[in-house]
């Protein structure tokens, strides 16, 4: 598939999602979004109805990006604007959360929402995540929920997250990983490319992109199982303080990156091979409604 025809099919499946939020069923049924039940009770209580029932994320970016006043955040994917909106109450009025997303309903839905939730420290930009229309070290934090995998290009992704972010910036990305022994066949066997599975890279893949572009301290973190070898994870990076030449290659980054992945589910779900019980828990990855 070419980079424009991916765009198109992930643009198609997230306009539809959209309206369909508009409706009031964002993913399941107002009642049973499985991503909404990602954020805490008091997380939900702080956003209005619409942009809860909107969430399709895998995961909880904001419970480990560790917001404080005046910074500046980018959400990559930014949707119905859930991860935006709790982001711009917790950098406050001398901060700014920014939301990217390509896809004009999802626009259309996080402003209605951010209009609803009386924000004004956030802004919605039309764009690729490949292509950041922002200025380069202009962002503090880099946030994103369940995205990455839908990219077309994702090294070029993660050479944005490098530019845009300043020196000593980091990022909290949740996202659907591989355990590495999977071919992209065998992903794609265990889901649609909308629907968050068959784009999604290993977690060597991931933590080796993060490296490449000079990001260090790369954490990923399993947090629930959403197919048999593939789980939700919480992947943290940040990028140095001072500038250490040129961003290391590939083999020499594998070999010296300080990346750790922490024991969890995907373990877990190694062993207990194909049995592996699938826990719900995010739209796109956990309970198959938006696959
Ligand atoms: C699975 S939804 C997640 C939305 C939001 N992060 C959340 O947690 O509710 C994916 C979103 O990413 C957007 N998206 C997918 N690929 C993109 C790309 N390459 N550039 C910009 N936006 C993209 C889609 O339009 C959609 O709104």
């Amino acid at each position: 598939m070419t980079t424009e025809s991916i765009h198109e099919t992930v643009r198609e499946h997230y306009a539809s999602a959209a309206i369909q939020a508009q409706h009031g069923s964002a993913c399941c049924g107002p009642s049973e979004n499985p991503s909404a039940e990602l954020y805490s009770a008091l997380e939900r209580d702080e956003l209005p109805d619409a942009a809860v029932l909107a969430s399709l994320g895998c995961g909880n970016p904001i419970a480990v990006a560790e917001l404080h006043e005046g910074e500046r955040v980018l959400d990559l994917g930014s949707g119905g604007g859930i991860d935006v909106l709790l982001s711009a109450r917790r950098v406050g009025p001398t901060g700014r959360a920014f939301g990217l997303d390509m896809t004009d309903e999802m626009l259309a839905l996080a402003r209605r929402n951010a209009a609803e939730a009386g924000a004004t420290n956030v802004e919605f930009l039309k764009g690729h995540i490949e292509a950041v229309p922002l200025p380069a070290e202009s962002i503090d934090v880099v946030i994103s929920n369940c995205v990455v995998n839908l990219a077309a290009d994702k090294p070029s992704v993660f050479r944005e997250i490098a530019r845009v972010l300043r020196p000593g910036g980091r990022i909290g990305i949740s996202d659907i990983v591989a355990e590495d022994h999977l071919t992209a066949d065998q992903r794609a066997e265990r889901g649609s490319y909308a629907g968050c599975i068959a784009g999604a890279l290993s977690m060597g893949e991931f933590r080796d992109g993060l490296a490449e572009v000079g990001l260090v301290d790369v954490t990923i973190s399993p947090s629930h199982t959403v197919a048999d070898g593939m789980v939700s994870a919480i992947i943290k990076a940040s990028k140095p303080v001072e500038a250490q030449g040129d961003a290391p290659t590939l083999a020499t980054s594998a070999a010296s990156s300080a990346a750790v992945v922490s024991s969890g589910p995907l373990e877990a779900s190694s062993a207990l091979g194909r049995d592996v019980a699938v826990v719900s828990g995010g739209c796109c990855g956990g309970a198959g409604c938006c696959g």
